[in-house]
């Protein structure tokens, strides 16, 4: 063996990539709950605690970005008893983990139709908004009240007020713009989507943002997905050879 050789031998392997922005949809509440016989709301809460795990991993692992599907636009037509519960919950998880937000240098980014959500939900978001405003760490997008169909409607739209109001011409009417006219403006793709609960299907969400991104179904019930888990996933992530298309 070569000096050389053996020097090499020596080297750790490369560290496997880390995702720069991991986006998840978080299903599987429902059905956990009805397994144990509880209310779904009971899954929700559960679920939530699933929600602290996954932000403290992402920091402490140093992925930049974030983002949680908490509430679809077609999650307004559950029964009124849920969705209420599920507002009074993103109120509750909001202003408790406000500090911890904070203290950790996270920067909280709510997407979607958020005047629908209840003035009590919206002056919660605000308040952490601006609270994190400056910090550098990770970035939390969470998407309420959200649909992937209707944030390219809504871009639309604003390209096309910009347009009649001389602010943009036609032509100039490109994949740049159409994206910086998304809630995600400025925010790199998901290199990865995880969705739990086993469907195979992506629910409306990031439709323009996925377009080359990794995805990861597991059958795991968001209230039961683990550390453990997550960390196999990004692994199983380091190891896909990504073309975007190219050979
Ligand atoms: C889908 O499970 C989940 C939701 C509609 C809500 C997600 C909410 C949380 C994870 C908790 C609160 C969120 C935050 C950010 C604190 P489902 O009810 O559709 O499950 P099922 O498919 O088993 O019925």
């Amino acid at each position: 063996m070569s000096s050389e050789t053996a020097s090499r031998a020596l080297e750790p392997p490369p560290a496997p990539a880390l995702p720069v922005h991991v986006a998840i949809i978080m299903d599987g509440n429902g059905r956990w709950a009805s397994r144990r016989l509880m209310s779904r709301v009971t899954g929700h809460e559960k679920g939530a605690e699933t929600v602290r795990m996954v932000v403290r991993a992402c920091r402490e692992l140093g992925i930049a970005h974030l983002t949680l599907y908490a509430f679809s636009t077609e999650n307004w037509q559950r029964p009124a008893s849920e969705v209420n519960a599920l507002m009074g919950l993103l109120r509750r998880f909001i202003d408790q983990e406000r500090a911890e937000l904070v203290r950790n240098g996270i920067r909280l980014h709510p997407i979607g139709r958020l005047e629908r959500l209840p003035d009590d939900v919206r002056e919660a978001l605000g308040r952490v908004v601006d609270e994190t405003r400056d910090n550098a760490g990770l970035r939390l997008h969470l998407a309420l009240s959200y649909g992937g169909r209707d944030e390219i409607a809504r871009a639309a739209r604003r390209i096309a007020e910009a347009v009649q109001a001389g602010r943009m011409r036609p032509e100039k009417i490109d994949e740049a713009a159409l994206a910086a006219a998304l809630d995600t403006a400025g925010v790199p793709d998901p290199d990865l989507l995880i969705r739990t609960g086993g469907e195979l299907r992506v629910s409306n969400f990031l439709l323009w943002q996925i377009a080359y991104t990794e995805i990861f179904v597991t059958p795991t019930l968001w209230p039961d997905f683990s550390r453990r888990e997550f960390e196999a996933i990004l692994a199983d992530f380091g190891r896909r050879e990504r073309r975007f298309g190219h050979l």
